[in-house]
């Protein structure tokens, strides 16, 4: 959750440390720091808020070092103050580490050091973990292995990085359960904890893997296990360009990335939707053909915005390969005794492919014998590598804390899985032709919605001053009710709800009255009649509607405070339009009340703990 990045190399250090705390600072961002070896010593700067503050309080110093570690963070224990940032030091205050992850154990760990006469200025369980490893280094003279003998030790995760001012030629960087990538540059290596903060200056980069441990030293790097046993390293090639990472003109990168989504769900086809034949080709299932021809069932799991994906999932796999679909929270499934038979197939869903609750529900199927897939952005990354096979969404970095463009390439990877193992089994050519032609024209849809952001901007004015907000949705366009009420709750702050439209009367339709905004999806499927009279019942208690609707429909006009337009499109489709306006009406809102839309308070953008 929190971000890491370390650089060992012949340039001065500090400015690449600044930039690539700022690329990963979607991350985590409640407080920032840096360590670099400055004379004989440590030099260590590091605060409670944000990295351009970090910057001005480096500013005019000279530190020359070209070795040095950075990390910015995203609270678990102990409060965002300044002691509890990172870097932490041991003891003697010469060894510093930033760490990802959790220890679990350090309660016991700051037990003994504490008998030992050890003394600890923080809250955190990273500082445990660095006295921990400098007690080891007094003891045997040898950094390497007090990392290692601290790493075998230590419970829970971590993705980190040592540096000592005993040994400034020297970077340690390690992982268990936090991804840690590795740029190889000539003569340098960025260690860091996603891609972004490498991209702009290598594109060569390798990934460790659990209990692995890379020294990087400016003229080469080894790799071992924890416990010492010597691993290869597989150099990959970063596939997305700076300008993807970047705002490029937009005041925000959820704004941005809302923005890609005609082109995103258009590369989530591209070469995968044979739309003349009605048939889709996915490669990254090829190995699993049969496994899936035969599976029984689907389990569709992920968290959140994953989550809801998955909900749509299941509405289009039943309706178009007839097989039974379910769809569980990661962070539940791992802890319960799910029942699996080896004709199950479980399909992960992640955005940065690293959640520790759908990455532990991956391990937990697979143990039980099941087929797992993963539907992942990220390449390489811990869920890609985990699973049996999978297919990426290709929606290039996603920056913005809250998710937009990651979910509607997952709807499109979805659509096409859906329509794969349909016709597997009983769907027509001529059917899967209809829906693959209709994909086809949904990039150009998402664009008319786009083009009308001042008006849904109109919308997010008359209602920012809300404190709740009720969203509703029948059918497939109920887990986009929920998606809906996710965003606007997680950027503006303001309560809102996602409900089945027919689940109103059950209760929620107490709270309405003339001071709670309902948005109301309501296609003209075959439940739209059902809908506008949920719509009629909200009014009749005073309550203010915002339709999206078809264009150019009179009925909802005629009942809805307002309407937002979406083009037509086949009913099982509109998911894809329909949560395009609630993304938008999401960021205006939280523009409007002021709210920091890319890092939204206590959030952070790849939740690796649990
Ligand atoms: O990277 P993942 O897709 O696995 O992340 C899952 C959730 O943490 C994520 O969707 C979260 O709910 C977003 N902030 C929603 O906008």
């Amino acid at each position: 959750m929190c971000g890491i990045v370390g650089y060992i190399g012949h340039r001065t250090a500090l400015p690449l440390l600044l930039n690539g705390l700022k690329r990963l600072e979607y991350r985590g961002y409640d407080s920032a720091g840096i360590a670099l070896p400055h004379g004989e010593g440590l030099y260590i700067v590091k605060h409670a808020g944000t990295v351009a503050q970090l910057e001005s309080m480096l500013n005019g110093l000279d530190l020359p070092a070209t070795v040095g570690i950075g990390h910015t963070r995203w609270a678990t224990h102990g409060e965002p103050i300044d002691r509890n940032a990172h870097p932490h030091t041991d003891a003697s205050g010469r060894l510093a580490i930033v760490h990802n992850g959790i220890i679990e154990n350090y309660a016991t760990l700051k037990a003994k050091l504490q008998e030992d006469g050890y003394a600890f200025r923080s809250d955190t369980d990273t500082e445990v973990l660095a006295v921990f490893i400098g007690a080891l280094y007094e003891q045997y003279g040898d950094i390497e292995l007090a990392v290692r003998t601290a790493l075998s030790e230590v419970q829970g995760t971590f993705g980190l990085v040592v540096l000592s001012a005993d040994h400034p030629d020297i970077l340690i960087a390690a992982r268990r359960g936090s991804p840690i990538v590795i740029g190889v540059g000539n003569g340098e290596y960025i260690v860091a904890s996603d891609a972004t903060a490498i991209v702009e200056y290598t594109r060569s980069v390798f990934y460790l893997t659990d209990d692995e441990l890379a020294i990087l030293t400016r003229s080469g790097c080894q790799t071992k296990t924890i416990d010492d046993i010597p691993t290869s390293a597989e150099l990959l090639e970063l596939e997305f360009d700076l300008e993807r990472i970047e705002k490029g003109g937009y005041p925000h990168f959820m704004l941005k990335e809302i923005h890609e989504q005609p082109e995103t769900f258009r590369d989530a086809c591209r070469g995968r939707l044979l739309a003349h034949e009605g048939n889709i080709k996915l490669g990254g299932l090829r190995s699993v053909e049969q496994t899936l021809r035969r599976a029984n069932r689907l389990i569709l799991t992920g968290c959140g915005t994953s989550w809801h994906a998955a909900l749509v999932g299941e509405y289009w796999i039943e309706e178009l390969a007839r097989l039974p679909v379910e769809v569980e929270y990661a962070s539940e499934f791992r802890y319960r005794n799910p029942v699996l038979s080896p004709d199950d197939v479980v399909v992960a869903i992640s955005q940065s492919g690293e959640t520790a609750d759908t990455l532990a529900a991956v391990r937990e199927a697979q143990m039980r014998g099941a087929t797992v897939l993963g539907i992942v952005n990220v390449v390489g990354s811990s869920i890609a590598r985990e699973t049996h096979a999978g297919v990426y969404i290709h929606a290039g970095p996603e920056i913005g804390v809250a998710s937009t463009k990651a979910f509607t390439s997952q709807l499109a990877i979805l659509m096409l899985l859906a329509l794969y193992l349909g016709r597997m089994r009983h769907l027509s050519a001529t059917q899967a032709q209809e829906i693959a032609a209709e994909m086809l024209r949904l990039p150009d849809k998402i664009q008319t919605i786009l083009s009308r952001g001042d008006f849904i901007q109109d919308i997010a004015r008359s209602y920012a001053h809300a404190t709740n907000f009720l969203y509703l949705g029948r059918g497939v366009n109920f887990p986009i009710a929920l998606e809906g009420a996710l965003k606007m709750k997680e950027i503006s702050y303001i309560h809102a709800e996602g409900y089945p439209a027919a689940e109103m009367k059950h209760g929620p339709i107490a709270l309405i009255d003339e001071n709670m905004p309902a948005v109301v999806i309501a296609p003209r499927d075959e439940l739209y009649e059902k809908v506008l009279a949920n719509i009629e019942e909200i009014r009749a208690r005073r309550g203010k509607v915002i339709a999206i609707a078809d264009e150019n429909d009179p009925d909802i006009a005629a009942v809805a405070n307002h309407v937002i337009p979406i083009p037509r499109t086949l009913p099982l489709l509109t998911p894809v339009l329909t949560v395009i306006p609630l993304q938008l009406l999401a960021y205006y809102t939280a523009i409007e009340r002021g709210c920091n839309v890319d890092m939204p308070r206590n959030l952070a953008k790849s939740v690796t703990v649990e």
